[in-house]
């Protein structure tokens, strides 16, 4: 089963331009709680290194592009966003580490939560165990 989940979006555009509209229970496979945006992204370095027991995000590279590593605890797959056409499904007991930004980056996700710390699992092994145990 990959791990990568793709979401394509519907790309209206005519000779003025290009529009995407999400809507949550549509686009967004869930309800919509909160949205944040990260953009002057250093190359130097990797962000992430954490999984969400109960979050559901998709992530969107509105300009430029980044690369994702995805961990399941057994597998780990690798991709590069660089489409404001598509989105990623960042699943729950799903580690993320996001790094190769452009320096025109912007990314944003989608949640369907509002932020809330006791939802992290920032410890690797942490991760690995309550993955196995899941
Ligand atoms: P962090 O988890 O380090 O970001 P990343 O996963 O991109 O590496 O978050 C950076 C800081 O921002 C941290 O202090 C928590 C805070 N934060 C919020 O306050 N609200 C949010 O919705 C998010 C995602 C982060």
């Amino acid at each position: 089963m990959s791990l990568v989940k793709l979401i394509d979006f519907r790309e209206i555009a005519d000779t003025r331009g290009a529009l995407v509209a999400l809507e949550g229970g549509n686009e967004i496979p869930f309800e919509i709680r909160r949205v944040y945006y990260l953009y002057q992204l250093s190359n130097s370095f990797h962000r992430g290194f954490h999984a969400h027991r109960k979050l559901e995000q998709v992530a969107v590279c509105l300009s430029g592009s980044c690369s994702f590593l995805l961990d399941d605890g057994l597998n780990r797959q690798t991709l590069k966003l660089a489409s404001p056409a598509q989105g990623l499904r960042i699943e729950p007991m799903v580690w993320h580490e996001m790094f190769d930004f452009s320096s025109d980056c912007v990314l944003m996700v989608i949640a369907s939560e509002h932020y809330d710390e006791s939802d992290y699992i920032r410890d690797y092994e942490q991760f690995v165990k309550e993955a196995a145990n899941a």
